[in-house]
């Protein structure tokens, strides 16, 4: 365990106690959010894909509907035996990892890495870091795609914009789009080092 980030025992917990902690299953709130988040996504389809803190699954099987392969991790065996269960049959490859953020990062390159919910569980010097790593990880046409909570939540180390404001203030990250309400911030960034292609471009219609 990472002293940088929210302990395991404490996701631990919320899965011994509910087998959808966030009610992303049930809520109109979360179908609503992962509908904006699939949106959101500039191109329509992605070869490798990335998404930490997957809990059970529930974004993952939308995603595998836009991407050749997916490696989908979380800290909590729990929740990936759901997201295993709730991913078979799925319409891509989907490699279920037991891998957390401030982990040593896999030795693979991914040109989608989708961070949904997930970064305001690490402190802000351990958050730059995973941002210096995984733009060492994210293919030169590659996209980030981040989308966080708004309301302050007192056990986590960081708030929703917080995290958003650190992604948004990294000099190796160029924002390319974004949704925000008073819930929440949906971002899109891509390198800073890679030229940008707006959707109408890559269409051909600018
Ligand atoms: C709110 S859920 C988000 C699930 C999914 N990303 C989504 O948006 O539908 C947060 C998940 O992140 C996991 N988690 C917590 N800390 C993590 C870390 N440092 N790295 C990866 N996953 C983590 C939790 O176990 C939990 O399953």
């Amino acid at each position: 365990m990472s002293p940088a980030r929210l302990p395991n025992s404490y996701f631990e917990q919320m899965y011994a106690a509910s087998a959808d902690p966030w009610e992303f299953t049930t809520r109109w709130y979360e179908k609503r959010k992962r509908a904006l988040t699939l949106a959101a996504l500039p191109r329509p389809r992605y070869r490798s894909a990335f998404e930490p803190g997957c809990g059970i699954g529930v974004l993952t099987v939308e995603l595998a509907g836009r991407c050749d392969r997916i490696l989908a991790t979380d800290i909590v065996d729990d929740a990936l035996r759901r997201a295993a269960d709730r991913l078979a049959g799925a319409a891509a490859t989907v490699d279920l990892r037991r891998w957390g953020l401030g982990d040593d990062w896999p030795a693979e390159h991914f040109d989608l890495i989708v961070l949904s919910e997930v970064c305001y569980y690490l402190e802000a010097p351990a958050l730059r870091t995973v941002v210096d790593e995984l733009l060492d990880h994210l293919e030169s046409d590659g996209v980030v795609l981040c989308v966080h909570w708004r309301h302050p939540v007192p056990e986590y180390p960081l708030t929703g914009d917080e995290v958003h404001a650190i992604l948004g203030g990294h000099r190796g990250l160029s924002t390319v789009g974004s949704y925000r309400d008073d819930d929440f911030l949906l971002e899109v960034f891509t390198p800073a080092r890679s030229p940008r292609h707006s959707v109408a471009q890559q269409e051909g219609l600018v």
